[in-house]
């Protein structure tokens, strides 16, 4: 098992597009039901931007309150991470644009695109470079997407499915593992999965042209059924490995904040943990999917309502595309 390492959450903020897209604003405008999107899914309501809202926007308001959270400003930051695959433009990063709108001195600035998973693979590496002896005291850790930006509206089995969202933390080094730390935690990747979850255009590969536009290629490809299956299965051999590997019990958790993919995901990882339902936390009913952005806002909202402590245990674990998947066990 790999040594703990001594991080604390010093101050975390969300923001979220005031836009509500609820379940009728689909039925009004495709061959979908309520009943559908509810049973299958779990989602009441997303949150989309208007215009003028960028990953960028949403991701600096969520860092101004974590600021503000924390009692810090931008020149106690050492490093800034933005986990995004929805980034405010090909290049620049997203975290350059941050780095702008917050101010401060020039620190390391960059984005991570680990999809869904790409808070807990910012949260690890974030970990590891905070890690005693290190320069970096305090980074600031984003995850910020506007999925509505790269869904297909007329794709009825994906368009109700994501929201868009941001959260921050800022994340501390500290010398007391005992009473804060990252426990344990995996991340991994299998490229093979590439192409059931993706935008196809857009990159390198397929560059922006007539014919990508006039086929929808910029838009989410989802191959929902095998992707739902394999998340199912990764997230229960996740949470039975991380447990195992640290030597936790699933009562021993205070509460599991699982990625926002599908209630019935969230439920099967659940089950397996023979865990009541106050034990693990959901938002999927009110924001949908926001990929990188669900876990931390989870986590925000726990924090903010007490439903998390200090020292409480507490388990992140998250599928998305690449494909990836990654899991947390943290003392918080
Ligand atoms: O966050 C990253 C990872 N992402 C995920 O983990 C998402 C994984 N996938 C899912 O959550 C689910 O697969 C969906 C919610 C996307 C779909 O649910 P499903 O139970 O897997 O449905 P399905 O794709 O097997 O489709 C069943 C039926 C199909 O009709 P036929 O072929 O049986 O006649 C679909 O065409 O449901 C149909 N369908 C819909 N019907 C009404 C698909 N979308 C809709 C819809 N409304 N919006």
């Amino acid at each position: 098992m790999p040594e703990p390492l001594g991080i604390r959450i010093s101050g975390s903020g969300r923001a979220l597009p005031s836009r509500v897209l609820n379940n009728q604003h689909f039925v009004d405008r495709l061959d979908t039901t309520d009943e559908w999107i509810r049973e299958r899914t779990g989602i009441l309501e997303r949150r989309v931007v208007s215009p003028g809202e960028s990953t960028a926007t949403l991701a600096t308001e969520a860092a101004r309150r974590a600021l503000e959270n924390a009692k810090m400003t931008p020149a106690d930051l050492d490093m800034i991470i933005v986990a995004t695959i929805t980034p405010e433009c090909l290049f620049p990063s997203t975290a350059c644009f941050v780095q702008q709108a917050l101010g401060g001195p020039p620190v390391p600035a960059f984005d991570l695109a680990a999809a869904c998973s790409g808070f807990i693979y910012g949260f690890v590496t974030a970990s590891h470079l905070l890690r005693e002896g290190s320069p970096y005291k305090n980074i600031l850790l984003i995850g910020a997407e506007t999925m509505s930006r790269i869904t297909d509206y007329e794709d009825r089995s994906t368009c109700i499915l994501f929201g868009d969202g941001a959260a921050a933390v800022i994340l501390s080094s500290t010398p007391d593992v005992s009473r804060h730390a990252l426990l344990h935690h995996r991340i991994e990747a299998e490229g093979s999965g590439l192409s059931m979850l993706a935008v196809p255009a857009g990159g390198s590969k397929l560059p922006a042209s007539k014919m990508t536009i006039d086929e929808r290629l910029h838009y989410v490809k989802m191959q929902g059924r095998e992707v739902y299956k394999l998340a199912v299965k990764r997230n229960l051999e996740l949470i039975d490995s991380t447990l195992a590997e640290a030597g936790v019990k699933p009562d021993d958790i205070a509460l599991v904040i699982p990625h926002q993919s599908n209630l019935r995901i969230i439920e099967s990882a659940r089950q397996r943990l023979g865990l009541p339902p106050d034990r693990v936390f959901t938002n999927i009913q009110k924001y949908g999917n926001t990929s990188a952005a669900s876990i931390p806002l989870g986590i925000d909202e726990c924090r903010e309502t007490g439903r998390i402590k200090d020292g409480d245990l507490i388990l992140l674990v998250a599928f998305g595309a690449g494909l990836t998947w990654g899991s947390a066990l943290l003392r918080i």
